[in-house]
């Protein structure tokens, strides 16, 4: 898979490039990224990208000319190539859109600056616009890094094993189980037994409902969009009544 990033500051990306796990990946010809200074398709002796915006107001507008060169040189290269514009309007950036994104063979990034990018790009020059968050970034790039890594992980060979991913967060719907190391024992706090019992069934049915339970307390918005067997059922049961014991022993003394 090929990635092009569109941006004005091309040298934000080579750290993260020299250094990562991408970098692997890159070596080993699984995906490319390579990065288009939008600056170099900018006219005159300033090579301006940006401008004062119509009708006024605070801020720069980055001018469209460059930014449809720099789009244009991209598809000379990948001419079917998927345009995406990171913006805060976007569509959110999310586990589904990241498996989504692998069915492109080439995907352009444009990284806007400033207040914005003139309205005519995302009309006439992008495919869509995402957005890695409710919040505003002062440039598109650290959102370009996110969605890039996000969706390299998918792609067979970037990572060092494929089970890594079949366990991760999202991928059932739910958050991932907890992890645990060497020591058996950190200061008060051990493994739990069963991870040291060497029974995969039990090891695979705690890691199950651990999931469960931490999607519950830190993200209770997931269990929506999942799909529960017989056994979750019946565990979500017994936890639901130890609570309710408790609740209701709590509320007795306080009665008391
Ligand atoms: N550029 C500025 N803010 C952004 C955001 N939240 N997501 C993607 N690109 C952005």
């Amino acid at each position: 898979m090929n990635f092009v990033i569109l941006t004005l500051f091309p040298e934000m990306f080579s750290s993260w490039l020299g250094s990562s796990i991408l970098k692997r990946a890159i070596d080993k010809g699984v995906i490319s990224i390579e990065t288009i200074n939008i600056r170099e398709f900018a006219e005159g002796r300033h090579k301006t990208t940006d401008d004062r915006p119509y009708g006024g107001g605070s801020g720069m507008v980055m001018k469209p000319e460059p930014i449809a060169r720099a789009i244009n040189k991209a598809k000379e290269r990948y001419p079917n190539a998927y345009t995406i514009s990171l913006s805060p309007q976007g569509r959110l950036f999310k586990h589904e859109l990241a498996k989504e994104l692998l069915q492109y063979r080439s995907i352009i990034l444009l990284c806007g600056h400033y207040e914005g990018v003139d309205e005519r790009i995302h009309e006439g020059w992008v495919d869509e616009e995402i957005s890695i968050g409710d919040y505003v970034l002062t440039g598109g790039e650290p959102a370009a890094m996110v969605v890039i890594d996000a969706v390299a992980r998918f792609i067979p060979g970037v990572l060092g094993s494929r089970d890594s991913i079949k366990e991760d967060s999202f991928t059932n719907g739910l958050l991932e189980y907890a992890q645990y190391t060497r020591p058996r024992s950190f200061g008060r706090a051990e493994v739990p037994e069963v991870l040291l019992s060497g029974n995969h069934c039990r090891i695979s049915r705690w890691r199950r409902e651990n999931s469960l339970i931490r999607t519950i307390l830190k993200r209770p918005d997931l269990l929506a969009n999942v799909s529960l067997s017989k056994e979750d059922i019946d565990f979500l049961r017994k936890v639901n009544q130890s609570i309710n014991a408790i609740i209701l022993r709590a509320q007795r003394e306080l009665e008391q």
